[in-house]
């Protein structure tokens, strides 16, 4: 049975993937200290339902399917956390069978600090998101040149690291002839924030340990995620992932929705034409999977866009209010001064055929799905707070 170790497994999108891999047969270890349900409390940005802890997840899982995740508790940051997944000497907080299952054949990299505001709260939130992101990183990049190179890694990156380039996104790669000599180099990139200049220098650790160590790494660059339910979470309702809808931690059509229900006028940015690339949370699942299947080679450091269409922010509050009005809510689209340093207007033509190319079928976001979404959202209704929608964190 493949081992596959979920760094990041208590987020957003590491506690769908345990499922999903536990649930087909792979063995599932996650890791998480809980820097995102901390920040949230600290902050004061409430989820839009309470969550079981960790160890509470795993347990109801097994006890609805029969299978085990395997849970750990700590700081990737400490390198000796990092090691200890590798060489034997983990604490499993949650198991099953306590023995320690064996070096990993996959590794998923999903633990950062993954939020531009806040990144740019204040110096103090930029250091802790560029030393916790790049810690963890280069954690993992020594514990597998010490303890097993063979491993596969999949890390999540961001779409966020090329910017708004003037010329067409490649996916990673762009062959340069300079002089009338060619060579092939990452992408250029420039973020436009602090967390997405982490992903990118996140991607320069780990294409120098791909170079010095032959490591196999598949970094996916990911935009925007939507979406709450999987078809793992259907097996219980207490197995939902956590879903933010606060300016921090929200991504933008999750919180759309949850603005459209409460009758908070939609929060587009200046005018609303930043366009990016967004995906289904169930086609993140789609895309790990795929990759899992099909690894990057020794000494590769192969990366693919992970997007499956894209939209102008006011085009998704455009959707939102269409769905929302057919669904009986008086929405209203509401054009507030930017508080980001980014282009409202610019060229955006990225490639995304790699995952499709390797067996991804894409879910597009469709007003069937969006509907299907705010079925959900309303549910909690009762809970959201309209204080934590906007705060104006500013670049
Ligand atoms: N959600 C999106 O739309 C999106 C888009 C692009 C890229 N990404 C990337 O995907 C990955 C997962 O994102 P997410 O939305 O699930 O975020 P998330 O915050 O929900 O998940 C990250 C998890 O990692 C954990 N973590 C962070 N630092 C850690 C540390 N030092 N030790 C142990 N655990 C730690 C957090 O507690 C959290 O549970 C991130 O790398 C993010 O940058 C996400």
């Amino acid at each position: 049975m493949q081992h596959i170790l979920i760094l990041g497994g208590d987020g957003y999108l590491g506690w769908p993937t345990a499922m999903y891999f536990s649930r087909r047969g792979y063995n599932v270890t996650v890791v998480d200290n809980y820097f995102r349900r901390n920040a949230c409390t600290e902050l004061d940005v409430g989820m839009l339902y309470p969550v079981p802890t960790l160890q509470e997840r795993a347990k109801i899982w097994h006890e609805k399917t029969g299978h085990e995740i395997k849970v750990v508790i700590g700081d990737l940051t400490d390198p000796e956390i990092m090691r200890s997944l590798f060489n034997g000497r983990v604490k499993y907080q949650w198991a099953v069978d306590h023995a320690f299952t064996g070096i990993p054949d996959t590794v998923m990299h999903y633990a950062e600090q993954p939020s531009a505001p806040y990144s740019l709260i204040n110096y103090k939130y930029a250091n802790i998101t560029i030393s916790n992101n790049l810690l963890v990183t280069n954690n993992l990049m020594f514990a597998l040149r010490d303890y097993n190179r063979d491993a596969h890694v999949v890390h999540i990156g961001t779409m966020g690291e090329y910017g708004t380039p003037n010329i067409d996104i490649e996916e990673g790669w762009l062959e340069i002839e300079h002089k009338g000599r060619k060579d092939r180099f990452l992408f250029p990139r420039q973020a436009s924030s602090l967390y997405h200049t982490t992903k990118i220098m996140d991607t320069d650790l780990m294409w120098f340990a791909v170079r010095m160590w032959n490591l196999k790494i598949t970094d996916l660059m990911q935009g925007p995620v939507y979406g709450i339910e999987t078809g793992e979470s259907e097996v219980d309702d207490r197995l939902k992932t956590i879903f933010n809808y606060d300016e921090i931690f929200g991504t933008v059509v999750n919180r759309f929705i949850t603005q459209a229900i409460v009758g908070y006028p939609l929060t587009v940015y200046g005018q609303g034409g930043q366009t990016r690339g967004y995906l289904n949370i169930k086609d993140t699942l789609q895309c790990v999977e795929k990759s899992v299947e099909t690894p990057a080679r020794p000494g590769e450091l192969r990366i693919f866009n992970q997007i499956m269409e894209t939209f102008s922010v006011m085009e998704l509050a455009e959707l939102t209010r269409k769905v929302g009005r057919k669904l009986g809510y008086e929405v209203q689209i509401k054009s507030i001064e930017n508080p980001r340093k980014e282009a409202e207007e610019h060229y955006y033509n990225p490639a995304y055929h790699g995952l499709l190319d390797i067996g991804v079928i894409p879910h597009y976001l469709t007003e069937e799905v969006m509907q299907g979404m705010f079925r959900v959202v309303e549910e909690y209704k009762d809970n959201i707070r309209n204080d934590v929608i906007f705060k104006g964190i500013k670049w």
